[in-house]
């Protein structure tokens, strides 16, 4: 049988997965020792010497508990956070330390939160949205955080929507590709169906806001985006 003081040495001596373990048990311990062990893990996140990669797994742990300085500690952070103007903050624990393969699995999931009928990811899904293959190799942890939670704040290049009103009095939207001066292609949003349109025959185009969700920092869980960050950033 573990004791609280081995998963306070695992903690101070482990690696990854074996610190995020101990964190799990010290949550549902019922030796009241473990909360001793949690706030000590606190300070160290205070003194800025806790992995990044565990700070969701401790808050997530003194959440379970109860325990007041836990709670105290819990609350002093969410103060910090609403003080903040930078709104990334609040999803700092989503960058590192996620599970790559449950990423996965939610990237593909349909219909929600549906990534992958706008999106492909190794030669796979929709063409709405960019392929985030290359993000692995080009992209900061942050940026992707921040393109997943606050959409609108980041268009990419090459993927305007926009509403395009066309000679014969036809209105269609959708995000506009293979924009050259005689033609571009307009893939609708609802259905991924693409269309080729002459520019020739377009009388007004009209930017659109981005079709990226914008929802997703408040529609997934904390432990969802960071699982979501791992696997565009390493692709498992
Ligand atoms: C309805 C279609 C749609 C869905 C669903 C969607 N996206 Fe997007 N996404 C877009 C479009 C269009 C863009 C490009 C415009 C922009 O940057 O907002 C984009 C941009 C992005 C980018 C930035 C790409 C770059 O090149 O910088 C990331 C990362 C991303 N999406 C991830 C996701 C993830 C993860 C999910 C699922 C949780 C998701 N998207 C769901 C349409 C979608």
């Amino acid at each position: 049988m573990r004791t609280v003081a081995d998963e306070s040495a695992l903690l101070e001596k482990g690696r990854g997965r074996a610190q995020k373990n101990a964190l799990a048990r010290l949550a549902a311990s019922t030796d009241p020792a473990a909360d001793k062990v949690l706030l000590a893990q606190f300070q160290r996140f205070r003194e800025g010497a806790l992995p990044a990669a565990l700070w969701l797994d401790l808050f997530e742990a003194a959440a379970k508990r109860d325990n007041p300085e836990l709670k105290k500690a819990l609350a002093d952070r969410e103060a910090e956070l609403a003080k903040s103007k930078d709104p990334l903050m609040r999803f700092r624990e989503c960058l590192e330390g996620g599970d790559g393969e449950a990423g996965k699995t939610l990237f593909h999931k349909s219909p929600e939160p549906g990534c992958i009928r706008c999106h492909s990811v190794d030669g796979k899904g929709g063409e709405i949205g960019p392929d985030l293959t290359w993000l692995r190799k080009s992209a900061e942890r942050s940026n992707l955080l921040e393109s997943v939670v606050m959409p609108s704040g980041t268009m990419s290049i090459g993927f305007q929507a926009a509403l395009v009103q066309l000679k014969d009095g036809e209105e269609v939207s959708g995000v506009i590709t293979h924009d050259n001066p005689s033609e571009f292609i307009l893939t609708s949003v609802p259905d991924g169906k693409k269309r080729t349109i002459q520019t020739a025959d377009v009388v007004k185009r009209t930017a659109l806001p981005s079709p990226m969700p914008p929802h997703f920092g408040a529609a997934l869980t904390k432990r969802e985006l960071r699982d979501l960050i791992e696997f565009l950033a390493s692709g498992e």
